[in-house]
């Protein structure tokens, strides 16, 4: 594969918003590859401290991992390489593949599912295969049980009333609705976009979407949330690979994930509340998982991959 068709199975990953806020550097020699956020792609109100946007990179950069396995190459990858906070990795294309190459089948047919899921059970095998998924990349999964899974309903109930009330955050989201053509953000149709971004921007629709999204927690096959052991940049990037590749065995499972993150985007105390269900992991998302149908993908920025020094390599 060349860096530009590696970087477009990259881009296949999940992002906050569909924002894609990832940069793409290769080096002259084509053996290393620099993943940058792009802050240009940010959610300020959303997500102030750039934590959602760290997160979708780490996916995009487990997806890369994982064509690069597929390609016959390892991919060393060397977190936060140098000061810059904005340089989040140095992908090293060197040595022998991973296990990754056996999920390159999934990163195409992954797709984030929205509304409920039809009744299903989850084998414990796959729930443990996910588990594992996560612990692999340094983060841990939690399986929430029917006590939990409640706390959670209340917490994303809660998360909605408190966004949708700020009226900056219904505003940034109503900017990011956009139509199939525009590459990124959540795709509404071009007859629908006007009327949607109207009702997005200046209703308060919190109470009744709360209602409705702690009922999808409560009916759903499972619901699990993804925590690391602190909360840096590098915990981020570490769940984020963590994600994705959660993600890509449950879609080889048959499964998909639909996400409920509100009550770690709403406020810190809804966030802690949550975290007190992890035995003091930081909850970095919160999903839903089932069987769905398969859904048309998500578009896509056009692949940019700008061109860097090339440098000796490290083994
Ligand atoms: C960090 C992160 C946070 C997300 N938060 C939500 C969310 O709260 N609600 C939701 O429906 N989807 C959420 N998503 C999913 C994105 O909306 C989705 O990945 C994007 O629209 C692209 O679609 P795809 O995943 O089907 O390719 C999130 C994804 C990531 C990586």
């Amino acid at each position: 594969m060349s860096i530009t068709e590696l970087v477009a199975a990259a881009a296949r990953a999940p992002s906050s918003h569909n924002t894609q806020p990832w940069r793409w550097v290769a080096s002259a020699d084509g053996r290393r590859i620099e993943l940058y956020a792009d802050r240009s792609q940010a959610l300020p109100v959303n997500d102030p401290r750039g934590r959602e946007l760290v997160i979708s990179c780490g996916a995009a950069l487990f997806a890369l991992r994982v064509a690069a396995a597929q390609d016959g190459t390892g991919a060393l990858v060397e977190p936060f390489p140098d000061a810059d906070p904005d340089h989040l990795a140095t992908v090293h294309l060197t040595g022998a593949p991973g296990d990754e190459a056996a999920l390159y089948g999934a990163l195409a047919a992954r797709r984030t599912h929205h509304g409920p899921f039809v009744r299903a059970s989850i084998t414990p095998d796959t729930l443990a295969a996910l588990r594992a998924a996560v612990q692999t990349e340094g983060a841990c999964l939690h399986v929430m049980d029917a006590l939990q899974r409640d706390s959670v309903a209340g917490l994303v109930a809660e998360g909605d009333r408190v966004l949708w009330c700020d009226r900056g955050w219904r505003r940034e989201l109503a900017r990011w609705l956009r139509t199939r053509r525009s590459g990124d953000g959540l795709t509404v149709s071009t007859a629908a976009l006007v009327p949607t971004r109207f009702a997005v921007a200046h209703l308060d629709l919190g109470r009744r979407r709360g209602v409705a999204n702690a009922r999808l927690v409560e009916d759903a096959p499972a619901v699990v949330v993804l925590g690391t052991h602190e909360d840096e940049p590098a915990d981020w990037l570490r769940a984020g690979q963590a994600l994705e590749r959660m993600l890509l065995v449950a879609t080889a499972a048959g499964l998909s994930a639909a996400f409920e993150n509100q009550p770690c985007e709403a406020s810190p105390a809804l966030r802690s509340r949550l975290g007190a269900v992890l035995h003091g992991h930081v909850p970095q998302m919160v999903a839903r998982l089932g069987p769905s149908e398969p859904a048309r993908p998500t578009p896509r920025r056009r692949v940019r991959v700008s061109a860097g020094r090339g440098a000796p390599d490290p083994r």
